[in-house]
């Protein structure tokens, strides 16, 4: 039995399975009242392993999925030791990320956490022992249209040697089947122009509406 499938065997998650890290010398350094990064999802692993892959709109060739992502690979929620797997280095090949202490790193991931209402994904290469894509879905809470919940997609990226391999179409079809889990409405995200017929290519069209913003700091 291959690493994937072990790592979403009935009887633990998959983050039970995954590889044990020293701690780096950053996460040394925490004062005693942070809590230290650990195994614990950010969201329950369950809500992936329950989603019906049948459903889903977008080819694969070859074949994979989110239980079956290819080999040595795991998709699954972030984990706050994700930190040290190397999750921000991910990130920052889509945006700036600042300096992110280990103590911050924990906070943003315990406030999401409780929150229930981010649902970050990672896939992980288990020989590396490093996260090598990530997108996350937000659940915003509305009164309109019957109190509905609507998703959006956020920080969309893949590893810059694995792009290519369907990992960035795997984690938007995952999202996509977890946001009508969730009872979402619709789905929407915001792009640069480039990755248009990315986003097109799995269902998604350019809406009338324009994205405005203010920008207060990088
Ligand atoms: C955009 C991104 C997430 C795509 O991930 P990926 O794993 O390389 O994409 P996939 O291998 O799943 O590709 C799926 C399909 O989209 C196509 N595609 C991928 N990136 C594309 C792009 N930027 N523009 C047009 N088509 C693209 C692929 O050719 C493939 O087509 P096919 O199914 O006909 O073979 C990845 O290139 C990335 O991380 N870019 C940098 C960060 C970024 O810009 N993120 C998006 C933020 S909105």
């Amino acid at each position: 039995m291959g690493a994937r499938m072990r790592s979403w065997s009935a009887e633990g998650s998959p983050l039970e399975a995954a590889p044990v890290h020293q701690p780096t010398a950053a996460a040394a350094m925490m004062p005693a009242e942070t809590p230290k990064p650990s195994s614990t999802p950010m969201f329950e692993p369950q809500l992936l392993r329950d989603l019906d892959w049948s459903q889903n709109t977008v080819a694969f060739s070859p074949a994979i999925s989110p239980m079956d992502p290819g080999d040595g690979l795991v998709l699954r929620p972030l984990c706050s030791a994700d930190i040290n797997r190397g999750f921000l280095k991910v990130l920052s090949q889509l945006t700036e990320i600042g300096g992110v202490s280990p103590e911050q790193f924990m906070k943003t991931f315990e406030h999401m956490k409780s929150s229930g209402d981010y649902y970050i994904i990672v896939v992980e290469d288990t020989n590396l022992g490093e996260i090598v894509a990530t997108a996350t879905l937000v659940i915003e809470h509305k009164f309109t249209h019957s109190c509905a919940k609507r998703g959006r997609i956020e920080d969309v990226v893949v590893n810059g040697d694995c792009r290519g391999k369907q990992l960035g179409k795997l984690l938007m079809s995952t999202l996509r089947l977890l946001s009508k889990r969730l009872n979402c409405y619709k789905i929407t995200l915001e792009c640069l122009p480039k990755n248009v017929p990315f986003y097109e290519k799995i269902g998604y069209s350019i809406s009338e509406e324009k994205y405005m913003c203010q920008r207060f700091f990088n």
